[in-house]
């Protein structure tokens, strides 16, 4: 294991996390992405979160008691503690510094919730994120890069990932705020937070059927997901068309198309969820205005429940 984290404590390392925190994000902020290997040979210097950007973090992910969060690199273990102690939590974090960590599950006693915020020293590359529902972090730009890959295979669907001051490069976040911080020892007067809520795999063909007796038919849609933008062709009896509206939130998944058919060009939407390798949902067939609705293109609505018959063997995510 690398030591990456600075051993310094008290006023020691209250004073240096200013220029060092400084000093490492200049050329971090221009370094490309890097492997999780590379990235874990770089220092990550102990500047802890100041605490109304705490509260703003776990705000932003909305945490609350069913909620298990993961702060990697737990500093002083102030993010986990805080989501246990006000919001009802349980969470762990992982940091290299032992001294930090023994702080941590010292301050959980403190506070009375040791029972549900635990610290470990580990290496934020080399822990199991599966069961969290929420991720924190404060790292550098690039070791969010690396950390990339993991967060998107190893998280489930609706996940909520927030991040202190730094993005994950391409994938871009789905909400941001900024918070004042009057007191911080570096750089601007403020703290950006990103918000990211983990879409589900939904890359590749699909199949199934619509219809409740007065419209019905089968459908094939072929999504393209980047992150969580999804885009899309539907096909049926023989037509295709452009997804005009899609959506992938977590598991949630809406999209509709103008598709022609024999009467007129019908409108089909689908409003589901990804759930366990099917998209599960309803369907929904109207005539567009102007048209004359044939029989196929009756108002219609029914429960609908598609298998992916292709995936791609590039894609973000497996499950
Ligand atoms: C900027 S501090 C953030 C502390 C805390 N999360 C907070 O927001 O107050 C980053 C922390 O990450 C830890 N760290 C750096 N690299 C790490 C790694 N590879 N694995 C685990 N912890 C790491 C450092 O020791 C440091 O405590």
């Amino acid at each position: 294991m690398v030591e990456t984290g600075l051993s310094v404590s008290g006023e020691l390392r209250r004073s240096v996390m200013g220029w060092c925190l400084a000093g490492l994000l200049t050329p971090a902020l221009h370094a490309g992405a890097q492997t999780a290997e590379e990235a874990s040979t770089t220092r990550v210097p102990y500047v802890p979160t100041p605490w109304p950007v705490v509260q703003a973090m776990l705000e932003l992910a909305q945490v609350g008691e069913r909620d298990f969060v993961i702060d990697l690199g737990s500093g002083d273990g102030r993010v986990v503690i805080e989501a246990a102690r006000t919001r009802g939590a349980r969470g762990i974090g992982v940091d290299l510094d032992g001294d930090l960590v023994k702080l941590s599950n010292d301050e959980a006693k403190r506070f009375g919730v040791a029972a549900r915020a635990q610290f470990s020293r580990q290496d934020l590359f080399e822990t199991d994120l599966s069961a969290a529902t929420v991720i924190t972090m404060y790292l550098l730009p690039h070791i969010n890069l690396a950390l990339r890959p993991r967060l998107a295979t190893q998280l489930r669907a609706g996940t909520r990932i927030v991040s202190h001051d730094f993005g994950l490069g391409d994938w871009k976040p789905d909400a941001q705020v900024t918070v004042p911080v009057p007191e911080k020892s570096y750089g601007p007067a403020h703290s950006t937070l990103y918000l990211w809520v983990v879409p589900a795999f939904v890359n590749g063909v699909w199949e199934g059927a619509y219809g409740d007796g007065t419209a019905s038919g089968r459908y094939r849609l072929d999504l393209r997901q980047q992150f969580q933008r999804l885009t899309g062709t539907l096909t049926i009896g023989g037509r295709s068309a452009k997804l005009d509206a899609a959506t992938l939130a977590g598991d949630r998944v809406a999209f509709s198309a103008m598709i022609d058919a024999a009467g007129g060009r019908v409108r089909h939407a689908f409003d589901g969820r990804s759930i366990a390798g099917e998209l599960v949902g309803l369907w929904t067939t109207s005539g567009a205005r102007g048209t004359r609705a044939g029989p196929t293109a009756a108002n219609s609505a029914s429960q609908t429940r598609a298998l992916r018959v292709e995936a791609p063997v590039d894609g973000l995510r497996r499950n």
